[in-house]
Formats: C-alpha cells, structure tokens, sequence
C-alpha cells in the first residue's frame, strides 16, 4: 500500500488532536473537557455546557449570566432571511431547510471569513448558537403553515426555543417547566461526540479557511443520513412499524439476516461496544416526561422490550451491539409534539455548539493542515486515448 495506510471509513486514524471530549467505547464512558455526560445532563444546563466546550472550564455565576446574555442578545435573524424560507416548497423536510438556510447565513456575515481573528471567530460561534432555536423553530412553523414568532430574550435559550415552535401570537404561551428541563438535558446529550461523521466534515471544510456558516451547514447536511442523526427519526418509525412487542421477534430475525438490508435503528455505534451512557439518560429522561406529562405510549413498552430481547440475543451481544443516544429520543420528542421529522433538527440545533467549539479549535491548532485524504488507486493504468470515430 505504499506510504498510505488504507483506512476506509477511518476505523483506526486520528484525524486531529483535541482538549474536548473524550470517549471510552469499550467502558461506555463519555467525557467533555474531563466531566461525565452523565453529571451534566442530571446537574448542569446547555448554556453551561455550550460555555465549557468553547472555553474548556464550567463559568462561574457571573461568567455563565454574561454568556447567556450574549447569546440571548444574537437570537434573532435578519428579517430578510423570513423571505429565503418562504422559497422552499411547504413539504420540503425541515432539514433540507436547515442546510439552505443556515448555509445562506454565510451571505450575512461576511466578515466571519476572518477566521483568524479570534474575535471574528467567537462572535461566529455566539451567533450560530444563538439562532439555531430560532431557524429550527421557523423550519417547523414554516412545515405546518404557521407564523413564524420572534425570540422572547426574558425566557432561558430552551423555553425560547420552545415558545417558538410551539407558541401562537394569538395566545400566551407558558413553558412547561418539565419539558424545558428535559429539552435543555437532550441538548447537552447531543452537544459534542468527538470526530463523529459531521464534525469531521466540519473540520474538513473549514480546514481551507472557509467560512464558519458555510461550514456548519455542509456538519448539517452530513447529520442527515439515517445511518448519524437521522437515526432518531428512522428508530422512531421503526418503532411504529413494529408496533406491538409480539412482533419484535420477527424484527431482531432481520436485523440478523445479512440478506436483508434492515438494521434495528438506535442500535449499534462505531466506537461505543458497551451501553451509550447518552441512551440511560435519554430512558429516563422519557420516564419523567411521561410524568410530567401524565401519557403513556405503548412505544416506549415496545422500546423497552426491543432493548431487552436484543441484549439477550447472542448475535448482538457477540457485535456488542447497544442502544445508542437515538434509541429513546424519539419516544420523548414526540411526547412533547415533534413531528419525527424535526428529531434531526433538534440534534443539529444542540451539535451546533460541538461543531463550533471542534471548528475553534482547529483554527487555533499549530499543526492544522488543509485536510487532505489520499487513496489507493484501483483504476486503469495509463492508457491512450482512442478518437470517438474508432471505439
Ligand atoms: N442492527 C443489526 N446489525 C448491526 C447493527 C444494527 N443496528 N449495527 C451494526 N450491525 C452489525 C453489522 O451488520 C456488522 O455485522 P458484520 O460484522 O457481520 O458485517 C457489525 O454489526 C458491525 O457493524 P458496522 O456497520 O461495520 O459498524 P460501523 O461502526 O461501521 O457502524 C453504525 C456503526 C452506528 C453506523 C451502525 O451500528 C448502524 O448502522 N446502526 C444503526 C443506525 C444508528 O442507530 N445510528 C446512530 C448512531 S449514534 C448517533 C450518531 O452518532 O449519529
């Protein structure tokens, strides 16, 4: 293989050096700047986790209201932007939307192509942080033909959000304080995973200097895929095609069958081979929604069982295969009112702080370079040319 060392899918190369998240797969251990996942969702708020990944220590008090006044005060959008969503055809998937519109955003902010400059690069980051509730919440009102409502800055970054999406001018709007945490807690569970796919892609793009709007949107359009975050999507729907747990048996026999292309969504991860420390989160998280909320949906019963068969399965306990943060996401976003078509615009919203901070921090890296993969080259050796009147 000459020089090269043939990785495809990069299962053993690292691509850069990073002081953000660390991640023990075999141990289902995940870390960001040193502090468990699992201490931050039960003990810590996005906004407080959005400050430790850019500025690698928790703020104290005065820190962390300075922060959220910052951001609070980036919330909004330039009017005009009202007017790009309106080209997208009404049934267009919102985050077909979202790569448009948070690409076209770079056409705002020109000035963010100053990556250099350390100031540039921050105001960037508040700014995309700040209006992702703002752009996902109009890609929703956009879908069902609703108004689109401005930031109210007196309520938290989560409440905002959801007062956006789920509020009407014609009425108030009260944030329901249960969902608002369980909100704010499914943030920080998709803030940053290290070199997933998307920040990958983050970094691969603004590694030749682009700017930072243009980036994120090429991390959002990678989330996409149904194999990434649109996991939570594709698991939901797996879970109502299931239906009832009597079923489940016949469901695990096709994840089995290398001739059938189906996979149990929310299930299996490339670097977790133990239990994704985000899914116990994320379980009981849908436990105290379902509370808060006084429901009950018989999907979550089916999840619960889907989870335990396949862990008493040998075909995946022998892959170690786990539930991952996707498996019960979904059950909890439609409780609180998403269409299953917003689930990957929600990630998007939360990994947009991971993005940024990852995207920092390679400008900031002495030893960036302009990433550059090669190849092994399987075609024809050189040949010469034939004109088109003798082939
Ligand atoms: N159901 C059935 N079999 C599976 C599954 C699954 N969900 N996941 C992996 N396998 C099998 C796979 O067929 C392969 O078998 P074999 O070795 O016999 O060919 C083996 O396990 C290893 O899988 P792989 O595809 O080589 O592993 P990978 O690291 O390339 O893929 C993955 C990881 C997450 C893409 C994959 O597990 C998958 O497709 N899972 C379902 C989609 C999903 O839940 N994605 C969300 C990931 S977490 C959130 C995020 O990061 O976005």
């Amino acid at each position: 293989t000459g020089a090269f060392t043939y990785d495809p899918g990069f299962t053993s190369t690292a691509s850069c050096q990073s002081k953000l998240t660390y991640i023990d797969g075999d141990e289902g251990v995940l870390l960001h700047r040193g502090y468990p996942i699992g201490e931050l969702a039960e003990q810590s708020s996005f906004m407080e986790v959005c400050y430790l990944l850019l500025n690698g220590e928790l703020p104290t008090a005065d820190e962390l209201e300075k922060f959220s006044w910052t951001i609070s005060r980036h919330t909004m959008v330039h009017e005009q932007l009202a007017q790009f969503f309106r080209g997208f055809r009404r049934d267009a998937h919102p985050m077909a939307i979202m790569c448009g519109v948070v690409g076209a955003l770079s056409a705002f902010y020109h000035d963010s192509t100053d990556i250099h400059d350390p100031q540039q690069r921050m105001i960037a980051s508040h700014r995309l942080i700040a209006k992702m509730p703002t752009i996902a919440a109009m890609a929703y009102k956009y879908s069902v033909g609703q108004p689109f409502l401005y930031p109210d800055n007196s309520l938290s970054y989560t409440g905002n959000f959801l007062r956006m999406t789920f509020g009407v001018p014609a009425e108030q709007y009260e944030v329901n304080p249960a969902v608002e945490k369980a909100m704010d807690r499914i943030f920080i569970l998709h803030a940053d995973h290290e070199q997933n796919a998307s920040t990958s892609t983050v970094r691969l793009a603004g590694s030749s200097g682009a700017n930072p709007f243009a980036c994120i949107a090429a991390g959002i359009a990678c989330l996409w895929g149904p194999a990434h975050g649109g996991a939570n999507e594709a698991a939901l729907n797996m879970l109502h095609e299931i239906g009832t747990p009597e079923r489940i048996p016949e469901f695990i026999a096709r994840a089995k069958d290398k001739n059938d292309p189906f996979r149990l969504m929310g299930f299996g991860h490339r670097v977790y081979k133990n239990y994704d420390p985000r899914a116990t989160v994320m379980q009981k998280t849908v436990r105290e929604v379902f509370a808060a909320l006084n429901v009950q949906d018989p999907l979550f019963e089916t999840a619960l069982r889907l989870e335990e068969i396949a862990l008493s399965d040998d075909y995946f306990v022998e892959k170690k295969l786990f539930p991952n943060v996707d498996f019960y996401s979904g059950v909890i976003l439609s409780a609180i009112g998403f269409p299953t078509s917003m689930f990957t615009v929600l990630f998007a919203l939360a990994r947009t702080v991971g993005w940024v901070a990852q995207w920092n921090e390679m400008i900031t890296d002495p030893d960036q370079k302009i990433g550059r993969p090669r190849q092994l080259y399987t075609g024809p050796t050189q040949r010469a040319y034939v004109p088109v009147g003798q082939r």
